[in-house]
C-alpha cells in the first residue's frame, strides 16, 4: 500500500484493541456524582482527538516488548494530561473550537476552564498513583513541570518579535515535545526495554513532538479551520512567535520586515490575510516545513536498531503523517 494515503486507524491497527482499552479506562477514571461536574466530563468524554499520545506509548511498547494493562493505564494517564492541557490552552488562546465543539471556555466560562483542566491532571496522577510505580509518577510529574515552563516561557515571550529561533524550539520542546517524548520512554520501559533503547525511543517522541508542534503552528497561519476542526489563527493575534514568522523577521530586507512588523501588529482580518500571504511567498512556510522534516528524519533514524515489527512501522508512519497532517 502506498505510506502516503495511509490514514491513523490504519497506523493504529497493531493496537486497536488496546486503544480501546485505555478509552475504557479514560471514561472509568472520569466519572462524578455531581451533575454539573459530571455534564462537564461528559463534554470530555464526547470529543476524542488523534489520541497520538496514548498510541506513541503503546506503539513503542509494543515494537520492544509486549503491552500490558499498565500499558493502559499510563497510556490513559497521557491522553489525561493532553487533555488538561488543551481545556487550559484554550483559555490561554481565547479558543472558541477545539476538536470540532465548541470549547469549554466559550461555553462555561474560563473559571469552569480553568478548574476543569486542574481536575483532569489531578485525575490523571490519581490514575498514575494506582500503579505503584513510583517511576512513572516521577517521570509523569517531571513531565508536567517542563510543560507548564514551556507555557510560561510563551506567555512571558509574548509580542517579543526578534524571538531567536532556539529560543522557540526550546518552548516547543518543553510545552508540546517533552510530553510525546515521554510517552515513548513510558511505553518502551514498561515494556522492559534497557535504558539506551527507552533513551532512542525516547528521542523519537521528542523529535516527533518537535515537528509536531512546527506544522501545528504552520497550520495556524497557513491551515484551513474546518479541517483541523480548532480556532486558528491565534498565535499571530496574541504575539505568539513561530517559525514562519522568526524566519521572515530574520531573513527578510529591513523594509519588508518593517511592512510585517506593521501587519503583525494590526487587528485587521486583510492584514492577518496578508501575513499568510507573504510568509509563504517569501519561503518562510517552506522553511518551517524543512526544518520539521529534519526533525522528523532524526526521529526515524532512533528507530533504526529496532528489529521489524507492524509496531516500528507504524511508529515510522506516525512520524511521516505529522509532516503532512491537515488536522
Ligand atoms: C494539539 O494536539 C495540541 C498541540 C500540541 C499542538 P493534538 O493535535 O494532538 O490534539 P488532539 O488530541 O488530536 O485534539
Ligand atoms: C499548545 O499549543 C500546546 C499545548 C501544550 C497544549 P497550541 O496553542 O498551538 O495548540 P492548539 O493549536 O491550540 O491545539
Ligand atoms: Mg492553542
Ligand atoms: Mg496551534
Amino acid at each position: 500500500m502506498n505510506p502516503a494515503v495511509l490514514q491513523l486507524p490504519d497506523l493504529y491497527r497493531p493496537i486497536e484493541a488496546d486503544l480501546a482499552r485505555v478509552v475504557a479506562i479514560m471514561d472509568q477514571e472520569l466519572q462524578s456524582e455531581l451533575p454539573f461536574v459530571s455534564q462537564l466530563c461528559e463534554r470530555v468524554r464526547g470529543y476524542r482527538g488523534k489520541m497520538l499520545r496514548p498510541a506513541l506509548l503503546l506503539l513503542s511498547g509494543q515494537s520492544v516488548g509486549r503491552v500490558t494493562s499498565e500499558h493502559h493505564t499510563l497510556a490513559a494517564v497521557v491522553e489525561l494530561v493532553h487533555l488538561a492541557t488543551l481545556v487550559h490552552d484554550d483559555v490561554l488562546d481565547q479558543a472558541e473550537e477545539r476538536r470540532r465543539q465548541a470549547t469549554i471556555s466559550s461555553t462555561n466560562g474560563n473559571e469552569a476552564a480553568v478548574m476543569l483542566g486542574d481536575y483532569l491532571i489531578s485525575h490523571a496522577f490519581h490514575l498514575c498513583s494506582s500503579l505503584n510505580s513510583q517511576s512513572a509518577s516521577r517521570l509523569v510529574g517531571h513531565t508536567t513541570n517542563v510543560v507548564c515552563e514551556g507555557e510560561l516561557m510563551q506567555i512571558h515571550s509574548r509580542g517579543h518579535f526578534r524571538l531567536a529561533e532556539a529560543d522557540y524550539i526550546e518552548i516547543i520542546r518543553r510545552k508540546t515535545a517533552a510530553l510525546t517524548a515521554t510517552c515513548c520512554r513510558l511505553g518502551a520501559m514498561h515494556a522492559g526495554a534497557d535504558e539506551s533503547l527507552a533513551g532512542r525511543l525516547e528521542v523519537f517522541g521528542e523529535s516527533a513532538g518537535i515537528a509536531f508542534q512546527i506544522v501545528d503552528d504552520i497550520l495556524d497561519v497557513v491551515g484551513e479551520q474546518k479541517k483541523m476542526g480548532k480556532t486558528l489563527g491565534r498565535d499571530l493575534e496574541l504575539g505568539k512567535m513561530t517559525l514562519p514568522v522568526i524566519h521572515y523577521l530574520r531573513e527578510a530586507s529591513a523594509n519588508l520586515q518593517e511592512a510585517m512588523l506593521k501587519k503583525l501588529s494590526s487587528p485587521e482580518a486583510e492584514d492577518r490575510t496578508r501575513v499568510a500571504e507573504l510568509l509563504t511567498e517569501f519561503g518562510s512556510v517552506a522553511y518551517a516545513s524543512s526544518v520539521a522534516q529534519e526533525y522528523v528524519s532524526r526521529a526515524m533514524s532512533m528507530l533504526e536498531g529496532l528489529d521489524d515489527s507492524p509496531s516500528r512501522t507504524s511508529l515510522q508512519s506516525m512520524a511521516e503523517f505529522i509532516l503532512r497532517r491537515e488536522n
